[in-house]
């Protein structure tokens, strides 16, 4: 890997995009790399959760690659938003374990959309978030149009879209766009804090409940629908069997 660094502790796997002297910009090769870590990490039973952040203490990530598509065609500007959202954004939001974006600066453009594609978001009280891609002549490419009405409402969206300002942690928690806000020194453990609650948990419900929600914000399928089979599909899993049994033996349960 030559952009992220990947390290993988008790419950949970930190994933630091490592590229500080360009504020951690994504470019292709970053997409894929994290791409990669997220599929590998996927099959690791002890991975419970995963942190996405930052390098440095100035930016979570400032955005796509300016530099890398100044000179696209409308084709490779579709093709770079298509490739993206599929290999890691949609892929976040689909990811079966909890992720959580630790917003440890500026979260511009692709890196505010990043941040939104994961399940959480904590921003330490030095961040910066906004969608500045009017300003560059362009739109948000990876999910920003349809993310930030989802976790903001459509009217404060189009407001931070159309006028491309930045917003800082506070506004960012008043707005209900991050969970927390914690000093630099406290946003990892604060990630790391959750990821432990989660593991205590059933990782096949925990899944099932990932999926039932996305579904809630995806018009081409009903939601309530969703829950049903979603909760229907625990039953009989080993981790019901464990959670009821502990339940009803009063102890806790061992997933
Ligand atoms: N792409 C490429 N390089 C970037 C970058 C980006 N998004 N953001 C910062 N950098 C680079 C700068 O070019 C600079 O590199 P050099 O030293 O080699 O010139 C380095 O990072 C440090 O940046 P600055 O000198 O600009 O730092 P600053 O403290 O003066 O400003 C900033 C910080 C306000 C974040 C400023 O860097 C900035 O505005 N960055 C661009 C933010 C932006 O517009 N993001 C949206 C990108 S478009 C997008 O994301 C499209 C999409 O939805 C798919």
């Amino acid at each position: 890997m030559e952009n992220i660094l990947v390290d993988v502790q008790v419950n949970a796997a930190i994933i630091t995009i490592n590229r500080p002297k360009q504020l951690n910009a994504l470019n292709k090769r970053t997409i894929e790399e994290i791409n990669h870590a997220l599929s590998t990490l996927s099959k690791n039973r002890k991975v419970r959760g995963i942190i996405i952040t930052g390098a440095g203490d100035k930016a979570f990530v400032a955005g796509a690659d300016i530099k890398e598509f100044a000179h696209f065609s409308k084709e490779e500007g579709k093709e770079l938003a298509r490739s993206g959202q599929e290999k890691l954004f949609d892929f976040i939001e689909h990811y079966p374990k909890p992720i959580i974006a630790a917003v440890n600066g500026f979260a511009l453009g692709g890196g505010l959309e990043l941040a939104m594609a994961c399940h959480m978001r904590i921003a330490s009280e030095n961040a910066r978030m906004g969608l500045p891609e009017v300003s560059l002549g362009v739109i948000p490419g990876y999910g920003g149009t349809q993310r930030l009405p989802q976790l903001i409402g459509k009217g404060k969206a189009i407001e931070l879209i159309t006028t491309a300002k930045m917003i800082d942690a506070k506004e960012a928690l008043q707005y209900k766009l991050v969970n927390y806000v914690v000093s630099l020194d406290e946003l990892l453990p604060k990630a790391s804090e959750i990821i432990k609650s989660i593991s205590h948990n059933s990782p096949t419900a925990i899944t099932a409940a990932i999926k039932s929600i996305n579904v809630g914000f995806n018009h081409r399928e009903n939601g309530f629908e969703k829950e049903i089979n979603e909760f229907g599909n625990c039953f009989g899993s080993e981790d019901f069997v464990e959670g009821t049994t502990a339940f009803m033996e009063k102890r806790k349960p061992n997933f």
